[in-house]
């Protein structure tokens, strides 16, 4: 903590001259060390202008869980009748006690009425103060600070606001805030590692991204018999275990959206392989890219850890959705990369300002080479189903922070739109196989070292797989020696959670509390299949969030990348696979005037009958065998597989 004599007198000065009522002042916001790489120069002129602006805190929150089951939950005479964007600006605008008790302190602090405007989004307070009117308020001291780029920066250590407006302000900026990105570190292999809360997310060495098996070619060929699925998937094999037809609508703002962070790229020519082999009619066929914060499909670098992703996704979403298109979101440029939250910037730009610079990149990029346009703020659509195979350990993230991003995907899916996440590879673990060390400080604290090798541990959940407005999938594989076509004409289960190569992401959240659809089912599963594991290693309170909440095939899928086919794993196929059959649900719900399904786990869970509940595997990590694959619900594979024809006509019933 930082306090000059300086600003103590000046604090005692401005106390006599306070209105008599004082006011106790609490801390609202503190940075316990500043990040990797800036240092603090000097004291500011006191002079200088600084744009203040105050994050209201939200209204509506409250409520929020309550209106989404009243457009989601299949038993709401509501189901269907999403909000307009106007709508959810409006339910969630600051109540106007906030914005009244906020405006009467800066007042009485000697902000004039006339100096605040109150931003278009409703969510901002502006104004422009003096460093000396602005370390007044907040009670606090202002510094140049200095990236070793060279880049300045304006921030204070903490800062406090009066005890009675904590309930009504978010946070207020700039303060304790930094405003550009700062690179990961090379990760040490020492047995206890830092969390790297920095590394973009398309970076070529992150958890998240789909695992390599083998090149096919020479003796290992590419086989297309329904009968070996369990060696090889390929669409058909996965249209014949989810017993769903080849596409054939294409309505009107249908698209698929597959979200991909570069410098993670599709190459052109695999997906003609792909397609030449497996839907010769799209051979040509180009998703249709939407360019966020610089996004570019680079083709510099090329191999598995650059291209894997993007081609496993592009090549199965849009031969499954065909003749529908498939939207590409391709988001951030090729030094700072970009970040969940700056993909929703671009959805909805009064999300934009709460960007935290700790995680998010920023736009223009300071860094040298970077997209210098301006950030995306608003301005693109979000497609009905949005499929995003990349994700955070929740340990990473401050739970502030995960919250509000969670809230953003709520007020998506008010509007009807579905949002899809893998649940992760690496089954209890994080990415990476990263267990949280005992005795670590709760999520949020960077003050210790708290990454174990992975032998040992607490588990270590996916977000946003944990936030609860989204929808989980995680992976299944065809069981060895399995010819699918007689066990599902026997009615035999022919998977089981994957065990291959990858272990599908799942269990309990440290952050987001249990949500009223998941609540019976993760409560049968603490009563029918007790965990023999303890508090030390998860939090078995059963007051937590469980995923993931559906699962799909992830093992031996048939890729084309760099020019070669390979066998590919993980929940990274699962999720798109996923994607793409609620896009077919949604096709047939479009075809006779309905609307998307929109947010759909508190159906998923009003209807356990739709899936095809899997029952053998576990999700090993940390040193365990993990979680195990139970009948009902479980921290594995969820609720199942997708039965079409039965998801169908569940939807089709529906309002
Ligand atoms: C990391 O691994 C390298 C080579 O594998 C080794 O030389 C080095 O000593 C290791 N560092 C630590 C901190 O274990
Ligand atoms: C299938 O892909 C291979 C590349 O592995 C390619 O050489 C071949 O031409 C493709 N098959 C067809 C029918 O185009
Ligand atoms: C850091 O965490 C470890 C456990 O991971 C603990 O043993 C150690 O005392 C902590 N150190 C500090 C300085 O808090
Ligand atoms: C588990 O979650 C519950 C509910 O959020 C919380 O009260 C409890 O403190 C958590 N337990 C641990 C060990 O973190």
């Amino acid at each position: 903590m930082f306090f000059s004599t300086a600003l103590v007198s000046s604090l005692l000065v401005a106390g006599t001259l306070a209105s008599p009522v004082s006011i106790p002042n609490a801390v609202h916001e503190k940075r316990t060390s500043p990040p990797q790489g800036w240092t603090r120069r000097d004291a500011l002129d006191r002079r200088a202008i600084l744009p203040m602006r105050i994050a209201l805190t939200q209204g509506g929150l409250d409520q929020a869980p309550d209106w989404l089951m009243d457009v989601s939950h299949p038993d709401s005479e509501k189901f269907g009748q999403h909000w307009s964007a106007k709508d959810v600006a409006q339910a969630f605008a600051p109540s106007d006690e906030t914005v009244k008790s906020v405006k009467a302190w800066l007042t009485s602090s000697g902000i004039g009425e006339n100096r605040i405007k109150q931003s278009q989004s409703l969510g901002w307070l502006e104004f422009d103060a003096t460093v000396d009117e602005a370390e007044d308020l907040l009670e606090t001291k202002y510094h140049v600070w200095e990236h070793i780029s060279g880049q300045p920066h304006v921030a204070c250590d903490e800062y406090k606001i009066p005890t009675h407006l904590k309930k009504h302000v978010d946070f207020v900026t700039p303060t304790v805030h930094f405003d550009a990105k700062i690179r990961a570190r090379d990760a040490d292999n020492s047995s206890i590692k830092k969390r790297d809360t920095k590394s973009p997310l398309g970076n070529p060495n992150s958890g998240s991204l789909p695992k390599l098996g083998q090149w096919l070619g020479g003796k290992n060929k590419l086989i297309q018999q329904l009968e070996q699925c369990d060696t090889q998937i390929t669409p058909n094999c996965l249209r014949a275990l989810y017993e769903f037809p080849p596409n054939v609508y294409a309505a009107p703002g249908n698209s698929l959206g597959i979200v991909e962070y570069s410098p993670q790229a599709y190459v052109g020519s695999d997906l003609d392989i792909f397609f030449a082999n497996f839907s010769t009619r799209q051979v040509g066929d180009r998703p249709t890219l939407d360019s966020i914060d610089g996004g570019v499909v680079q083709s510099q670098v090329m191999s598995f850890n650059y291209n894997g992703e993007s081609d496993l996704d592009l090549e199965y979403a849009m031969t499954l959705v065909y003749p529908q298109k498939v939207t590409l979101y391709q988001a951030g440029d090729l030094v700072e990369g970009a970040s969940f939250s700056d993909f929703l910037d671009a959805l909805d730009g009064s999300f934009c300002a709460s960007d935290d610079p700790n995680f998010d990149a920023t736009y223009p990029d300071p860094l040298p080479g970077g997209y210098k346009g301006p950030k995306n703020c608003g301005g693109f659509a979000a497609t009905k189903v949005i499929s995003t195979s990349y994700g955070y350990n929740e340990y990473d993230l401050t739970p502030a922070y995960e919250k509000r991003q969670c809230n953003e995907y709520m007020k998506l899916g008010l509007q009807g739109v579905s949002f899809i996440f893998s649940s992760g590879d690496y089954g209890v673990a994080g990415n990476g196989g990263q267990c949280i060390a005992p005795g670590a400080p709760p999520a949020g604290d960077y003050t210790n070292t708290t990454y174990t090798d992975g032998t040992y541990g607490r588990f270590n959940p996916a977000f946003p797989s944990t936030c609860p407005y989204i929808t989980s999938v995680g992976a299944t594989q065809v069981k060895p020696g399995t010819n699918i076509i007689k066990a599902l004409a026997t009615h035999t289960q022919p998977e089981e959670a994957c065990e291959t190569v990858i272990y599908s992401g799942g269990g309990f959240s440290n952050v987001f509390p249990l949500p009223s659809y998941q609540s019976a089912a993760v409560k049968g599963w603490f009563k029918n299949h007790p965990p023999p594991y303890g508090a030390d290693r998860f939090n078995n309170s059963q007051q937590t969030r469980g995923f993931p909440d559906v699962s799909a095939n992830g093992a031996n899928y048939v890729v084309a990348v760099d020019g070669q086919f390979a066998l590919v794993y993980g929940t990274s196929a699962s999720a798109p696979v996923f994607a793409s059959i609620l896009t077919l649900i949604n096709e047939a719900r479009l075809a006779i005037g309905k609307k998307s399904v929109g947010f759909i786990n508190p159906t998923a869970y009003a209807h356990p009958e739709v899936w095809n509940d899997i029952t053998q595997g576990g999700n090993q990590g940390c040193g365990t065998p993990g979680f195990s694959s139970a009948t009902g619900w479980d921290p594995v594979t969820g609720l199942g597989t997708p039965n079409f024809p039965k998801l169908l006509k569940l939807y089709l019933s529906l309002p």
